[in-house]
């Protein structure tokens, strides 16, 4: 079974982790998807579980990915769920798949969602800007509303972790292009975050199903399929193992490639989703007839939408409900599913292996859990099961945490499992430039598909002028959706016009050249980093006569901005091979190797000397990849500081004033007992009472939005006259413990004293005895007796020194558990059950029970479920053509809070079995 699978993993990196500095590192990973952000963290710390789920304020393993700004407060995560039928308009989602998009593509990506946003474009970058209700601050880039996203997942680690946490690696889905990579580490940087890198979604599944495993007796070809919300991709990884040396030792090493990854962005779980919605609107438009579209109504969608999903979650949480869902649709209308599979078949097919030569293939992701998909898999994969050992909604971040684990400094990982992911796509490089010929030299592919993630690499370019340089992709068929051209990035090179007239009139023994030098980081981003122009001239020049043994330098020494040594290119080229554009390789200088006379004096040599130029380098990317200017980004997180510290504020009244309430409730409630009128007069209980009263109804009617301040000064007001009642009351018991506490104590130390008085005697006794014996024969008493008897004696006093002092009474803290802030009637208080679930709960998928019970949107207990499932026979109403159409106006919404009030019943009742 999965679940124990799972634990098992779980169980065995406990195992895996070292930590060598002992300190407090943590780190986490972030799988930010466009529907849930999971959170997953690793952390050092004793007594707690070494790799965990965070889990968010409402103890759950995911959280929305929504932000919303309504009333003055910004909301994030569930908080903003709550608001999504209501206001759809302030309810941002998908921010994470707008990154870094041109404008027309975000406008077309929401009307087709039916999100109704503003949005406007942003004159510099041609993205688009969202506008929000939040005051002075209005209008957000992705980048921003993800950043604030980010703080947001951090912050779920650092309380789950219990220590500040910076470092984090984020997953991104394999089609994520260059621009939009960098938009995600802009947002992250505006929360604050060190990214240590971007890994893609496929590399987190496969480390986290290859950590457990031994390849040396045998590799596999693995297949990780993963259909989401709103797009699929398959990736064929392949595990073996390797022997190498360590510390002389043979030792085999465990490593995956990813072999290949195909992809495509737009199908996913919300196609069915949105088949849905259509489906019902437009049934809806039928009964209402007139020519009245339901979809002209952003409200109305928004609300159709939230109970098309939660029907569909719930329903896929029975066995039989989602073929009752799916026979809404003729088979064309799973064409999507069918088509989903492609991606599957195109890296199968492209990877020149038979589906027998796959050893699995694993499904990940929420949407592989629809009978349908899987039915379809199977037919093309010729399998009577599917492979699914990894829990389809964590094993991404799971993953990604051990990567992160593995980059960090404060973690060593005790298993390796060594990692090579490679380009998702192709790159290439083009040169513009007066002068510059147009040839295979100027437009080359510098990193062809699936090359080895982190790399380095340069090319050289005979030429003598300033020209400009342009990455792009390799070609049109594989782009990131969206992307409005192939280029991503630009930039100029100058300086070395310059450099060659400055060098015209010398010797050139080859013609000058440029050489650039790229990188393609661990994060899956190409660009250029560094130019130098490199100037080779041959001249005579006079040198002092050097005895051999002295002469160690090999070039001579020219201005402080050469360097002498070609060679010192090499290592960066990472096994590739070099291929140098003009042929001209990187030979080492060879200049010195002819100076052995012995005399002294100077001479005249010729020598070959290497000039290097280190070129100026601006990018200048226009579009939506344009890099935020300083001035931007600097506005920007002061912008979303403000907004943090808004947010605290917001954060911390709340508290207060459920401090002052829950205060208020508590002690009126104990005021009532019998015990406080042991310790109050009739008068006092009075007038506290009273004042208790006041209180109460200040805070219902002119406190209903006061400051912090306030609700803290009443809270002071009223504890000065209750914390003398209730240190009364607490004396109550607490001086009757203490007398015994104190009469046992003496009890036991007049023991020890009349055995003391004892010891005493005993040794007077002996003593006297010893001087009446004669010193030749045998002692009265010997030393060891004594120490012996002291022993004994010592052993008793500390034992009665060791009496514990009792336990105080527990007393039920008068502080109340800080609400959710956002909403009244969605009512999203209720205890955070903050027991750690990661042992026990850490898998909730894949197998059709556990699916049961994870994928009801509550986390509905499954009794409740069956309850709701038996009263409205919800296979049949939604297979009717009528209750279709009652669906959309009523029975589905009756349901819907039905199976709400159920669950709230439920928590406050404190009786769930999952949560309680
Ligand atoms: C938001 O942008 C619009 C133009 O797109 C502008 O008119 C408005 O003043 C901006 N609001 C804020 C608060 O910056
Ligand atoms: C690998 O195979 C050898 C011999 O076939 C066996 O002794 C060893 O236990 C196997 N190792 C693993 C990890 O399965
Ligand atoms: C961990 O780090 C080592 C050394 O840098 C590297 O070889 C390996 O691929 C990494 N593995 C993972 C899973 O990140
Ligand atoms: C220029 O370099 C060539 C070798 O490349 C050499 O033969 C010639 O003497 C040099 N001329 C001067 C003026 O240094
Ligand atoms: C060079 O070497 C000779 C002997 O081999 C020695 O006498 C002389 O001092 C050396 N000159 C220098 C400058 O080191
Ligand atoms: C020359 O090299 C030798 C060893 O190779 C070293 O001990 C000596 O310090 C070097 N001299 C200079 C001037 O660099
Ligand atoms: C070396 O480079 C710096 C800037 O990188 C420049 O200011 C300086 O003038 C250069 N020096 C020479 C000798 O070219």
């Amino acid at each position: 079974m999965a679940t124990t699978n799972s634990l098992r993993a779980l169980l065995l990196l406990s195992l895996f982790l070292l930590n060598t500095f002992q300190s407090e590192s943590a780190v986490a990973s972030i799988d930010l998807g466009s529907e849930w952000l999971k959170v997953a963290v690793v952390n050092l710390k004793p007594g707690q579980p070494p790799i965990s789920i965070a889990i968010n304020e409402m103890s759950k393993r995911k959280t929305p990915s929504l932000i919303s700004f309504h009333a003055d407060s910004r909301l994030i995560g569930e908080e903003s769920s709550n608001l999504l039928a209501r206001y759809p308009n302030k309810v941002f989602s998908h921010l994470p798949s707008l990154l870094a998009k041109p404008y027309s593509f975000t406008r077309d990506f929401l009307s087709k969602l039916y999100l109704s946003h503003e949005i406007a474009p942003e004159d510099k970058r041609e993205v688009a800007v969202f506008k929000a209700e939040a005051g002075e601050f209005g209008n957000f880039t992705a980048e921003e509303m993800v950043g604030m996203i980010l703080k947001y997942a951090v912050g779920l680690a650092e309380t789950h972790a219990k220590t500040s946490l910076k470092d984090v690696v984020i997953t991104v889905p394999p089609f994520t292009g260059v621009a939009e990579r960098r938009g995600l580490l802009t947002a992250a940087d505006l929360a604050g975050l060190n990214v240590l890198a971007l890994v893609n979604e496929h590399s987190g599944a496969a480390l986290q199903y290859g950590i457990d495993k031994d390849f040396s007796n045998g590799s596999r070809h693995v297949v990780f399929y993963d259909m989401g919300a709103s797009s699929t991709y398959a990736a064929l990884v392949y595990f073996s193992a390797y022997r190498a040396k360590e510390f002389g030792k043979t030792v085999s090493v465990n490593q995956f490639q990813v072999k290949d990854v195909k992809w495509d962005a737009e199908i996913g779980g919300q196609n069915m989703e949105l088949k849905l919605v259509e489906y019902f609107a437009d049934e809806f438009n039928k009964q209402l007839g007139n020519g009245v579209d339901i979809r002209n109504s952003p409200k109305a969608m928004a609300k159709l939408k939230k109970q098309v999903k939660r029907t569909k979650e719930i329903l896929s949480a029975n066995m039989m409900a989602p073929i009752s869902v799916e026979s809404l649709y003729d088979d064309r209308d799973f064409r999507y599913l069918g088509k989903s599979s492609c991606s599957l078949k195109e890296v199968i097919k492209h990877s020149g292996l038979n589906t027998d030569d796959l050893y699995a293939v694993e499904l990940i992701g929420g949407a592989t859990r629809v009978p349908k998909l899987q039915a379809k898999l199977q037919e093309f994969l010729g399998r009577k099961e599917l492979d699914k050992h990894l829990d389809a909604d964590e094993a991404t971040v799971l993953g990604a945490s051990l990567h992160a684990a593995n980059l960090s400094d404060g973690i060593k990982l005790n298993r390796k499992l060594g990692m090579i992911d490679g380009s998702t796509y192709g790159f290439v490089f083009e040169l513009d430039g007066v002068g510059l010929l147009k040839d295979e030299n100027t437009r080359q592919l510098i990193v062809p598909r699936m090359k080895k993630l982190p790399s380095k690499m340069f090319r050289s370019v005979v030429h003598n002028k300033d020209f400009e340089v342009s990455l792009s992709y390799e070609s049109q068929d594989l782009i990131p959706p969206g992307a409005s051209s192939l280029v991503f990035a630009q930039y100029d090179i100058s300086g070395l016009t310059d450099t060659s007239e400055k060098y015209s009139s010398r010797n050139l023994s080859s013609p000058i050249k440029a050489n650039l030098h790229f990188s393609l980081s661990r994060s899956g981003i190409f660009s250029l980093d560094r130019a130098e122009a490199v100037i080779e001239i041959t001249e005579w020049v006079e040198v002092p006569r050097k005895n051999l043994t002295v002469d160690n330098s090999t070039s001579a020494s020219g201005s402080a901005n050469n360097t002498d040594a070609d060679a010192r290119d090499a290592p960066e080229e990472n096994n590739d091979k070099l291929e140098t554009s003009n042929g001209s390789g990187n030979l080492p200088d060879s200049s010195a190797n002819e100076s052995n006379t012995v005399e002294l004096g100077t001479e005249k040599k010729l020598k070959k000397r290497t000039f290097r130029v280190a070129l100026k380098v601006i990018e200048k990317t226009t579009g939506p990849g344009m890099p935020i200017s300083k001035e931007s980004f600097a506005e920007a997180k002061r912008k979303l500081e403000a907004l943090d510290k808004k947010d605290a504020e917001r954060r911390r009244t709340a508290e207060l004033k459920n401090n002052l309430e829950g205060y208020i409730y508590s002690t009126k409630d104990k005021l009532g007992s019998e015990e406080f009128e042991k310790v109050s007069s009739e008068q006092q209980r009075q007038s506290f009472m009273e004042k208790l009263n006041e209180v109460e109804d200040w805070l219902y009617t002119d406190g209903e939005d006061a400051s912090a301040t306030e609700f803290q000064e009443r809270l002071d007001m009223l504890k000065a006259i209750g914390d003398p009642i209730f240190f009364r009351y607490e004396e109550l018991t607490a001086r009757p413990a203490a007398s015994e506490h104190a009469r046992k104590y003496l009890t036991e130390l007049q023991q020890v004293i009349r055995e003391a008085e004892k010891l005493k005697n005993w040794l007077s006794d002996k003593e006297a005895e010893q001087k009446k014996t004669s010193g030749f024969s045998k002692p009265a008493f010997t030393s060891t007796e004594v120490y012996g008897k002291v022993l004994d004696l010592q052993d008793k006093v500390a034992s009665v020194n060791r009496i514990p002092k009792p336990k105080p009474k527990v007393e039920k803290s008068d502080k109340v558990e800080t609400e959710s802030v956002g909403n009244k009637d969605d009512s999203t208080s209720g205890e955070t059950s903050s027991k750690d679930q990661t042992t026990s709960n850490s898998d909730n998928v894949a197998d059709e029970k556990a699916n049961a019970e994870s994928q009801g949107h509550d986390e509905l207990p499954l009794e409740i479920f069956n309850e709701i499932s038996g009263n409205t026979n919800l296979n049949r109403l939604l297979i009717s053509g009528d209750c279709v159409s009652n669906a959309v106006s009523g029975v589905l919404d009756a349901l819907m809070q039905r199976v709400l009030s159920l669950f709230y019943d439920a928590r406050k009742k404190k009786c769930m079995k999952l949560i309680c």
